[in-house]
Protein backbone atom coordinates (compact mmCIF):
# COMPACT_ATOMS: atom_id res chain seq x y z
CA UNK A 1 0.00 0.00 0.00
CA UNK A 2 1.08 3.54 -0.87
CA UNK A 3 1.43 6.14 1.79
CA UNK A 4 1.47 9.69 2.16
CA UNK A 5 4.71 10.90 4.03
CA UNK A 6 5.38 14.45 5.42
CA UNK A 7 8.73 14.43 3.74
CA UNK A 8 9.79 18.34 4.58
CA UNK A 9 8.47 21.15 7.29
CA UNK A 10 9.02 24.78 7.13
CA UNK A 11 7.58 28.15 8.51
CA UNK A 12 8.33 31.86 7.89
CA UNK A 13 6.93 34.67 10.49
CA UNK A 14 6.78 38.01 9.81
CA UNK A 15 9.48 40.60 11.28
CA UNK A 16 7.17 42.56 12.99
CA UNK A 17 6.00 41.49 15.98
CA UNK A 18 2.77 42.88 18.24
CA UNK A 19 3.15 42.30 21.64
CA UNK A 20 -0.33 42.71 24.21
CA UNK A 21 1.36 45.47 25.68
CA UNK A 22 1.23 47.59 22.34
CA UNK A 23 -2.70 46.49 22.25
CA UNK A 24 -3.20 48.21 25.37
CA UNK A 25 -2.30 51.40 23.94
CA UNK A 26 -4.59 50.96 20.73
CA UNK A 27 -7.83 49.82 22.48
CA UNK A 28 -9.56 49.46 25.72
CA UNK A 29 -7.70 45.79 26.61
CA UNK A 30 -5.29 44.68 29.12
CA UNK A 31 -2.45 41.82 28.88
CA UNK A 32 -3.94 40.04 31.40
CA UNK A 33 -7.60 39.51 29.95
CA UNK A 34 -5.67 38.95 26.63
CA UNK A 35 -3.42 36.07 28.60
CA UNK A 36 -6.30 34.76 30.32
CA UNK A 37 -8.63 34.24 27.83
CA UNK A 38 -7.09 33.10 25.10
CA UNK A 39 -3.47 32.37 25.57
CA UNK A 40 -2.08 35.09 23.39
CA UNK A 41 1.02 36.96 24.67
CA UNK A 42 1.84 38.26 21.08
CA UNK A 43 1.89 37.67 17.34
CA UNK A 44 4.17 38.37 13.93
CA UNK A 45 2.31 41.53 11.15
CA UNK A 46 3.15 40.85 7.65
CA UNK A 47 4.99 43.90 6.48
CA UNK A 48 3.29 46.47 4.47
CA UNK A 49 5.14 44.93 0.97
CA UNK A 50 4.39 41.47 2.67
CA UNK A 51 1.31 39.43 0.94
CA UNK A 52 0.61 35.94 1.51
CA UNK A 53 2.89 34.79 -1.62
CA UNK A 54 5.72 36.25 0.10
CA UNK A 55 4.83 34.15 3.15
CA UNK A 56 4.05 31.43 1.45
CA UNK A 57 7.80 31.02 -0.57
CA UNK A 58 9.63 31.76 2.07
CA UNK A 59 8.10 28.62 3.92
CA UNK A 60 8.09 26.63 1.14
CA UNK A 61 12.08 27.08 0.75
CA UNK A 62 12.39 25.98 4.13
CA UNK A 63 10.07 22.69 3.88
CA UNK A 64 11.97 21.87 0.20
CA UNK A 65 14.80 22.55 1.84
CA UNK A 66 14.45 19.81 4.76
CA UNK A 67 12.99 17.30 2.32
CA UNK A 68 15.79 17.65 -0.12
CA UNK A 69 13.43 18.52 -2.66
CA UNK A 70 14.46 20.73 -5.41
CA UNK A 71 11.62 22.72 -7.39
CA UNK A 72 11.41 20.21 -10.92
CA UNK A 73 10.46 17.53 -8.12
CA UNK A 74 7.58 19.44 -7.16
CA UNK A 75 4.48 18.15 -9.44
CA UNK A 76 1.80 19.42 -7.58
CA UNK A 77 0.97 23.01 -4.89
CA UNK A 78 -2.07 23.04 -2.98
CA UNK A 79 -2.53 26.34 -0.66
CA UNK A 80 -5.04 26.73 1.96
CA UNK A 81 -5.82 30.73 2.64
CA UNK A 82 -8.28 32.92 2.90
CA UNK A 83 -6.13 35.80 2.10
CA UNK A 84 -4.62 35.11 -1.21
CA UNK A 85 -2.83 38.03 -2.65
CA UNK A 86 -5.13 38.26 -5.66
CA UNK A 87 -8.61 37.01 -6.58
CA UNK A 88 -7.35 35.38 -9.61
CA UNK A 89 -4.72 33.86 -10.57
CA UNK A 90 -5.11 31.75 -7.56
CA UNK A 91 -1.85 31.73 -5.50
CA UNK A 92 -0.74 28.59 -5.52
CA UNK A 93 0.06 29.44 -9.60
CA UNK A 94 1.92 32.48 -7.90
CA UNK A 95 4.01 30.25 -5.74
CA UNK A 96 4.48 27.98 -8.42
CA UNK A 97 6.00 30.59 -10.53
CA UNK A 98 8.34 32.27 -8.01
CA UNK A 99 9.77 29.09 -6.80
CA UNK A 100 10.54 28.15 -10.24
CA UNK A 101 8.66 24.77 -9.78
CA UNK A 102 7.56 24.12 -14.11
CA UNK A 103 4.01 23.11 -14.91
CA UNK A 104 1.77 21.05 -12.84
CA UNK A 105 -1.51 21.38 -10.71
CA UNK A 106 -1.81 24.42 -8.43
CA UNK A 107 -4.53 25.31 -6.70
CA UNK A 108 -6.04 27.08 -2.97
CA UNK A 109 -9.01 26.18 -1.15
CA UNK A 110 -10.57 28.83 1.17
CA UNK A 111 -12.00 26.72 4.27
CA UNK A 112 -10.89 29.24 6.86
CA UNK A 113 -9.13 28.21 9.39
CA UNK A 114 -9.21 24.22 8.59
CA UNK A 115 -7.83 25.69 5.19
CA UNK A 116 -4.39 23.97 6.01
CA UNK A 117 -5.86 20.24 7.23
CA UNK A 118 -8.30 20.13 3.97
CA UNK A 119 -5.04 21.08 1.72
CA UNK A 120 -3.21 18.19 3.25
CA UNK A 121 -5.73 15.95 2.89
CA UNK A 122 -6.23 16.83 -0.61
CA UNK A 123 -2.51 16.20 -1.84
CA UNK A 124 -3.14 12.69 0.55
CA UNK A 125 -5.37 11.58 -1.88
CA UNK A 126 -3.89 12.87 -4.49
CA UNK A 127 -0.59 10.49 -4.14
CA UNK A 128 -2.80 7.63 -3.28
CA UNK A 129 -5.36 7.95 -6.22
CA UNK A 130 -3.83 9.70 -9.04
CA UNK A 131 0.18 8.92 -8.74
CA UNK A 132 1.12 12.51 -7.54
CA UNK A 133 4.70 12.54 -6.10
CA UNK A 134 6.06 15.50 -4.65
CA UNK A 135 3.13 17.81 -3.39
CA UNK A 136 3.68 21.46 -1.65
CA UNK A 137 1.38 21.96 0.45
CA UNK A 138 0.98 25.57 2.52
CA UNK A 139 -0.99 27.20 5.12
CA UNK A 140 -1.11 30.93 5.02
CA UNK A 141 -2.73 33.53 6.30
CA UNK A 142 -2.33 37.53 6.11
CA UNK A 143 -5.07 37.72 8.49
CA UNK A 144 -4.41 40.97 10.46
CA UNK A 145 -5.37 42.91 6.94
CA UNK A 146 -8.74 42.15 7.08
CA UNK A 147 -9.37 43.26 11.07
CA UNK A 148 -10.51 46.27 12.51
CA UNK A 149 -8.08 47.51 14.56
CA UNK A 150 -10.79 49.01 16.89
CA UNK A 151 -12.37 46.43 17.91
CA UNK A 152 -10.66 44.57 20.99
CA UNK A 153 -13.47 41.43 20.35
CA UNK A 154 -11.10 40.42 17.31
CA UNK A 155 -8.07 42.63 16.85
CA UNK A 156 -6.49 40.83 19.61
CA UNK A 157 -6.87 37.46 18.29
CA UNK A 158 -4.99 36.90 14.95
CA UNK A 159 -1.88 37.09 13.13
CA UNK A 160 0.17 36.39 10.30
CA UNK A 161 2.83 33.90 9.28
CA UNK A 162 2.90 30.36 7.04
CA UNK A 163 3.57 26.73 7.30
CA UNK A 164 4.63 24.46 4.70
CA UNK A 165 5.19 20.79 4.43
CA UNK A 166 6.28 18.33 1.28
CA UNK A 167 4.43 15.27 0.64
CA UNK A 168 5.43 12.19 -0.82
CA UNK A 169 4.55 8.66 -1.71
CA UNK A 170 5.99 6.24 0.92
CA UNK A 171 5.93 2.44 1.88
CA UNK A 172 6.35 3.15 5.33
CA UNK A 173 2.94 4.94 6.96
CA UNK A 174 2.47 7.64 6.91
CA UNK A 175 -0.72 9.52 6.95
CA UNK A 176 -3.35 6.93 8.33
CA UNK A 177 -6.29 8.62 7.82
CA UNK A 178 -7.59 12.05 7.37
CA UNK A 179 -11.39 13.49 8.24
CA UNK A 180 -12.84 16.57 6.61
CA UNK A 181 -16.50 18.01 7.70
CA UNK A 182 -18.46 21.61 7.73
CA UNK A 183 -22.04 22.67 8.74
CA UNK A 184 -22.78 25.64 6.87
CA UNK A 185 -25.99 26.69 9.28
CA UNK A 186 -23.22 28.62 11.49
CA UNK A 187 -21.97 30.96 9.14
CA UNK A 188 -23.50 33.86 10.95
CA UNK A 189 -21.14 33.50 14.10
CA UNK A 190 -17.60 33.77 12.05
CA UNK A 191 -17.63 35.52 8.81
CA UNK A 192 -15.78 38.42 6.63
CA UNK A 193 -18.74 40.55 5.52
CA UNK A 194 -17.51 41.11 1.95
CA UNK A 195 -15.98 39.34 -1.19
CA UNK A 196 -15.31 39.29 -4.84
CA UNK A 197 -19.03 39.30 -5.43
CA UNK A 198 -20.37 40.67 -2.43
CA UNK A 199 -19.59 44.43 -0.86
CA UNK A 200 -16.21 44.22 -2.73
CA UNK A 201 -15.94 48.05 -2.44
CA UNK A 202 -16.23 47.52 1.53
CA UNK A 203 -13.28 45.48 1.87
CA UNK A 204 -10.50 47.42 4.20
CA UNK A 205 -12.85 50.60 5.16
CA UNK A 206 -13.73 50.99 8.94
CA UNK A 207 -17.76 49.35 7.75
CA UNK A 208 -16.01 45.89 7.92
CA UNK A 209 -13.65 43.62 9.93
CA UNK A 210 -13.65 40.07 10.80
CA UNK A 211 -17.27 39.27 12.54
CA UNK A 212 -17.15 37.02 15.67
CA UNK A 213 -19.71 35.97 18.29
CA UNK A 214 -16.54 34.35 20.00
CA UNK A 215 -18.35 32.46 22.70
CA UNK A 216 -20.84 30.92 20.95
CA UNK A 217 -17.97 29.90 18.03
CA UNK A 218 -16.06 28.75 21.52
CA UNK A 219 -18.51 26.38 22.63
CA UNK A 220 -19.03 24.57 18.86
CA UNK A 221 -15.54 24.49 18.37
CA UNK A 222 -14.77 22.50 22.25
CA UNK A 223 -17.53 19.80 21.44
CA UNK A 224 -16.47 19.78 17.31
CA UNK A 225 -12.48 19.03 17.73
CA UNK A 226 -13.42 17.33 20.73
CA UNK A 227 -15.46 14.78 18.49
CA UNK A 228 -13.50 14.99 15.54
CA UNK A 229 -10.13 13.72 17.41
CA UNK A 230 -12.03 10.79 18.78
CA UNK A 231 -13.66 10.06 15.88
CA UNK A 232 -9.91 10.06 14.27
CA UNK A 233 -8.82 7.45 17.10
CA UNK A 234 -11.63 5.33 16.45
CA UNK A 235 -11.62 5.04 12.91
CA UNK A 236 -7.94 4.27 13.41
CA UNK A 237 -8.02 1.69 15.92
CA UNK A 238 -6.08 3.42 18.00
CA UNK A 239 -6.14 4.53 21.73
CA UNK A 240 -5.60 7.47 23.27
CA UNK A 241 -2.38 6.31 25.19
CA UNK A 242 -1.03 5.10 21.70
CA UNK A 243 -1.14 8.96 20.65
CA UNK A 244 2.17 10.89 20.83
CA UNK A 245 1.47 14.26 19.41
CA UNK A 246 -1.56 16.58 19.59
CA UNK A 247 -0.84 19.25 16.78
CA UNK A 248 -4.16 21.45 17.56
CA UNK A 249 -5.28 24.54 15.78
CA UNK A 250 -4.34 27.58 17.78
CA UNK A 251 -7.07 29.68 18.23
CA UNK A 252 -7.69 30.02 22.13
CA UNK A 253 -5.30 27.90 24.76
CA UNK A 254 -8.65 27.29 26.57
CA UNK A 255 -9.97 25.35 23.40
CA UNK A 256 -6.36 23.57 23.03
CA UNK A 257 -6.56 22.62 27.05
CA UNK A 258 -10.65 21.04 26.85
CA UNK A 259 -9.76 18.89 23.38
CA UNK A 260 -6.39 17.32 25.29
CA UNK A 261 -8.67 16.47 28.23
CA UNK A 262 -11.09 15.03 25.92
CA UNK A 263 -8.33 12.94 24.99
CA UNK A 264 -6.98 12.25 28.80
CA UNK A 265 -3.78 13.63 27.12
CA UNK A 266 -1.40 15.61 29.28
CA UNK A 267 -0.69 18.75 28.15
CA UNK A 268 3.34 17.79 27.77
CA UNK A 269 2.19 16.16 24.19
CA UNK A 270 0.48 19.04 22.66
CA UNK A 271 2.05 21.46 20.95
CA UNK A 272 1.38 24.94 22.02
CA UNK A 273 2.62 28.21 19.86
CA UNK A 274 -0.85 30.25 20.24
CA UNK A 275 1.39 32.58 22.60
CA UNK A 276 3.93 33.35 20.30
CA UNK A 277 1.73 33.09 17.02
CA UNK A 278 -1.99 34.05 18.20
CA UNK A 279 -4.61 32.55 15.96
CA UNK A 280 -2.43 32.45 12.41
CA UNK A 281 -5.78 30.89 10.89
CA UNK A 282 -4.85 28.17 8.19
CA UNK A 283 -1.04 28.84 8.90
CA UNK A 284 -1.63 27.73 12.28
CA UNK A 285 -1.38 23.80 12.22
CA UNK A 286 1.42 23.47 9.86
CA UNK A 287 3.40 26.21 11.70
CA UNK A 288 3.10 24.59 14.96
CA UNK A 289 4.20 21.24 13.03
CA UNK A 290 7.29 22.78 12.43
CA UNK A 291 7.75 23.98 15.88
CA UNK A 292 7.43 20.80 17.00
CA UNK A 293 9.68 19.02 14.62
CA UNK A 294 12.56 21.67 15.00
CA UNK A 295 12.72 22.00 18.48
CA UNK A 296 13.27 18.03 18.25
CA UNK A 297 9.88 17.21 20.38
CA UNK A 298 8.55 15.48 16.91
CA UNK A 299 10.76 12.33 15.90
CA UNK A 300 9.88 10.30 12.87
CA UNK A 301 7.87 7.40 13.01
CA UNK A 302 5.96 9.29 16.35
CA UNK A 303 1.77 9.19 16.39
CA UNK A 304 0.90 12.55 15.57
CA UNK A 305 -2.94 13.99 15.26
CA UNK A 306 -3.44 17.15 13.86
CA UNK A 307 -6.80 19.06 13.76
CA UNK A 308 -8.67 22.36 12.64
CA UNK A 309 -12.01 24.16 13.59
CA UNK A 310 -12.83 27.87 11.77
CA UNK A 311 -15.38 29.84 9.78
CA UNK A 312 -18.11 28.24 7.83
CA UNK A 313 -18.11 26.03 10.74
CA UNK A 314 -15.45 24.08 8.78
CA UNK A 315 -13.30 21.46 10.32
CA UNK A 316 -10.70 18.47 9.93
CA UNK A 317 -8.34 16.03 11.52
CA UNK A 318 -5.34 13.80 9.81
CA UNK A 319 -3.66 11.36 12.01
CA UNK A 320 -0.13 10.27 11.03
CA UNK A 321 2.93 8.77 11.69
CA UNK A 322 5.27 11.18 10.98
O1 LIG B 1 -10.03 30.09 14.63
C1 LIG B 1 -11.38 29.94 14.34
C2 LIG B 1 -12.17 29.61 15.51
N1 LIG B 1 -12.16 30.71 16.45
C3 LIG B 1 -12.24 30.40 17.71
O2 LIG B 1 -12.23 29.24 18.04
C4 LIG B 1 -12.42 31.51 18.72
C5 LIG B 1 -13.36 31.05 19.78
N2 LIG B 1 -13.69 32.05 20.78
C6 LIG B 1 -12.80 32.48 21.71
O3 LIG B 1 -11.65 32.11 21.67
C7 LIG B 1 -13.32 33.35 22.83
O4 LIG B 1 -14.73 33.37 22.80
C8 LIG B 1 -12.79 34.81 22.77
C9 LIG B 1 -11.32 34.82 23.16
C10 LIG B 1 -12.97 35.39 21.39
C11 LIG B 1 -13.54 35.68 23.79
O5 LIG B 1 -13.44 35.13 25.09
P1 LIG B 1 -14.75 34.92 25.99
O6 LIG B 1 -14.29 34.40 27.27
O7 LIG B 1 -15.71 34.08 25.20
O8 LIG B 1 -15.27 36.39 26.16
P2 LIG B 1 -16.66 37.05 25.74
O9 LIG B 1 -16.69 37.27 24.27
O10 LIG B 1 -17.80 36.28 26.34
O11 LIG B 1 -16.53 38.43 26.48
C12 LIG B 1 -16.40 38.51 27.90
C13 LIG B 1 -16.15 39.95 28.28
C14 LIG B 1 -17.11 40.94 27.63
O12 LIG B 1 -17.40 41.96 28.56
P3 LIG B 1 -18.76 41.93 29.41
O13 LIG B 1 -19.86 41.93 28.39
O14 LIG B 1 -18.70 40.67 30.21
O15 LIG B 1 -18.66 43.18 30.22
C15 LIG B 1 -16.29 41.51 26.49
O16 LIG B 1 -16.72 42.81 26.14
O17 LIG B 1 -14.84 40.35 27.86
C16 LIG B 1 -14.91 41.55 27.11
N3 LIG B 1 -13.85 41.57 26.12
C17 LIG B 1 -12.64 42.09 26.38
N4 LIG B 1 -12.11 42.68 27.46
C18 LIG B 1 -10.84 43.11 27.39
C19 LIG B 1 -13.86 41.07 24.86
N5 LIG B 1 -12.68 41.29 24.27
C20 LIG B 1 -11.90 41.91 25.19
C21 LIG B 1 -10.58 42.39 25.18
N6 LIG B 1 -10.09 42.97 26.30
N7 LIG B 1 -9.78 42.25 24.10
Amino acid sequence: MTYSRIAGTGRYLPEKILTNFDLEKMVETSDEWIRTRTGVERRHIAAEDQSASDLSVEAAKVAMDDAGVSPEDIDMVIIGTTTPDLVFPNIATIVQHRLGIPACPAFSLETACSGFIYALSTADKFIKADGAKCVLVVGVECLTRLIDWSDRNTCVLFGDGAGAVIVKPSDEPGILSTHLGADGQYKDLLYYPSGPSRDLDKAGTKEVGIMMTGNEVFKVAVKTLGNVATKALEDAGIEQSELDWLVPHQANIRIIQATAKRLDLPMEKVIVTVQDHGNTSAASVPMALDVGVRDGRIKRGQLVLMEAFGGGFTWGSVLMRF
